[in-house]
């Protein structure tokens, strides 16, 4: 069965809300998901799953989780090659161009992993609570799911 490792960052429960999202569509179509918070995963866990999908939060104009940032330096030395990503995650649209960089900088640091960029990324404003929200991540994951049992 292939797997997908979930990793989210949160303060106030939305991205954790995305991540269950994306988490309840990948298992919807028969894969095997372990979901886990950022400061309670080592990044080279990443290397026991066929997707990946992280899910973190910007804070501070532009800012990384700051209980993420172990994980993310211990990423940029990871080789992912042959693992397939994605990255979501929930912002605020008032921060303007600070809005969900952290999904570009997570985005960034697996691409250069050697893992395969399979599903666009998603940004969510605050929370995940439209239909359109919900599409995107659905589609997120339905995507992954595509590109990575086809390859
Ligand atoms: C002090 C502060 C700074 C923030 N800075 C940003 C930012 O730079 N970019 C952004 O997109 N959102 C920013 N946000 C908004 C949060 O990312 C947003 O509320 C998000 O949904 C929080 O996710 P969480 O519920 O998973 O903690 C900021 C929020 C606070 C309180």
């Amino acid at each position: 069965m292939p797997t997908a490792k979930v990793v989210f960052a949160t303060i106030t429960g939305n991205n954790e809300d995305c991540a269950d999202i994306i988490t309840d569509a990948l298992e919807d179509q028969g894969i095997e998901v372990d979901e886990s918070e950022i400061s309670q995963t080592d990044a080279n866990e990443l290397k026991n799953y066929d997707m990946i999908v992280i899910v973190p939060y910007t804070y501070d104009e532009g800012a990384l989780p700051e209980e993420g940032l172990d994980f993310f330096e211990d990423l940029q030395h990871l080789d992912l090659t042959g693992k397939t990503f994605s990255v979501a995650g929930s912002g605020d649209v008032f921060y303007e161009e600070f809005f969900c960089v952290a999904v570009d900088a997570f985005s960034k640091a697996l691409e250069q992993t050697g893992a395969t960029h399979a599903a666009e990324n998603v940004k969510i404003n605050l929370a995940p609570e439209s239909e359109e929200d919900l599409k995107k991540l659905d589609q997120l994951a339905n995507d992954l799911v595509k590109n990575t049992i086809h390859e």
